[in-house]
């Protein structure tokens, strides 16, 4: 495994990440011997960091983790944990009453990690309300560091102006072979201000892999039946794209999971995929996406397919 520094901290987190939205009723793993399998080998192939989120089972998620830390006798330092508190639990006295379940679903002492997982849209809670209660549980030392998820640039900066003490660390968002936007804002902004970007769905769910057929999709019954890379019109262009992986794969002796999160290695040094995985097998996959690169010309043939591609998200 590589290891990198999250953000401009001295922690120590593997290259790749492990995203844990798998455990919940939205991605079907909700047996918690599944879930410590998926974890302990996580750990065994050298992942430090766990993403997850309150929202991930509503607590499901978090649950799993705390108790598989504890079974697995995991020491505090030899693990990261990301967790993420949902744009609706914002107002000043709820951030700390969400901290305070959050941190017993753990079962740890603090979190590394406290990322906001979107902004409070609905709520209209202003920014420096919730942005200085997370400060203050940092000076209390319930929280390592703060990250933001699925935020804008300008509201990014918005966040920061809030903070006496403490900066972002982590910046997380969508990003993958296919869906490509964080390379305008988010990826050049988190490296000029030495912040990691934690890349969700980095396997676009699983449709750069081309292991799902078009005639597939109508079977799809969890949250990828909905998603736009999911639809024919898209999912037709992905699997050119998912085509070529396979034949880069089969010339370096890799899987297609690694080569595609090899590609985002190589765009840039502050990105960390967090794929999610549903067994041991995937996660051992995944973690083999680290500690090698792709020759510059793979690379961008690659970059070219993906270029051409013209993902839409109206889809109905
Ligand atoms: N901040 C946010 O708003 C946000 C949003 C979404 C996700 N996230 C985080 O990002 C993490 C990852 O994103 P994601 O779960 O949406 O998508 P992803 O990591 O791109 O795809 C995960 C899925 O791909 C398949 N897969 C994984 N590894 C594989 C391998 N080696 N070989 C073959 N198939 C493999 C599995 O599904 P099948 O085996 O069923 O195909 C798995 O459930 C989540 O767990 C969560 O922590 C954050």
């Amino acid at each position: 495994m590589e290891y990198t520094h999250l953000g401009s901290t001295g922690l120590k987190v593997s290259r790749i990440g492990l995203g844990a939205w798998q455990f919940s009723e939205a991605w079907g793993i909700t047996d918690y011997n599944t879930a410590k399998s998926v974890i302990s080998k996580a750990l065994e192939v050298g992942i430090n960091l766990i993403d997850t989120a309150m929202v991930y089972g509503r607590g499901m998620s978090e649950q799993f983790i705390g108790s598989a830390l504890k079974e697995l006798g995991v020491k505090r330092d030899e693990v990261v944990v990301a967790t993420k508190i949902p744009g609706d639990f914002l107002a000043y006295r709820d951030v700390f009453k969400a901290v305070d379940r959050s941190l017993k679903r753990l079962q740890v002492d603090y979190i590394d990690v406290m990322q906001v997982h979107w902004p409070p849209c609905w709520h209209n809670h202003p920014t420096c309300e919730y942005m200085r209660a997370l400060e203050r549980l940092v000076e209390l030392g319930k929280i390592g560091y703060i990250g933001l998820s699925d935020f804008p640039v300008e509201l990014v900066e918005a966040a920061r102006s809030c903070l006496a003490k403490t900066d972002i660390e982590v910046l997380q968002v969508r990003y993958n072979i296919v869906e490509r936007q964080a390379e305008k804002e988010i990826i050049p902004y988190a490296e000029a201000n030495s912040m990691t970007v934690l890349a969700w769905s980095p396997l676009a769910k699983g449709a750069v892999l081309g292991k799902y057929t078009l005639e597939d999709l109508q079977k799809i019954s969890d949250i990828r039946r909905n998603d736009a890379l999911f639809h024919p019109e898209n999912y037709e262009q992905i699997l050119k794209l998912a085509n070529e992986i396979k034949r880069i794969a089969e010339k370096y002796g890799k899987t297609p999971a690694q080569v595609a999160l090899n590609w985002l290695l190589g765009y840039s040094s502050v990105v960390l995929p967090i794929p999610g995985a549903k067994s041991p097998e995937q996660v051992e996959d995944n973690a083999g996406a680290a500690g090698w690169r792709l020759s510059y010309e793979d690379w961008r043939r690659l970059d070219e397919i993906s270029s051409s591609l013209r993902i839409t998200y109206v889809i109905w």
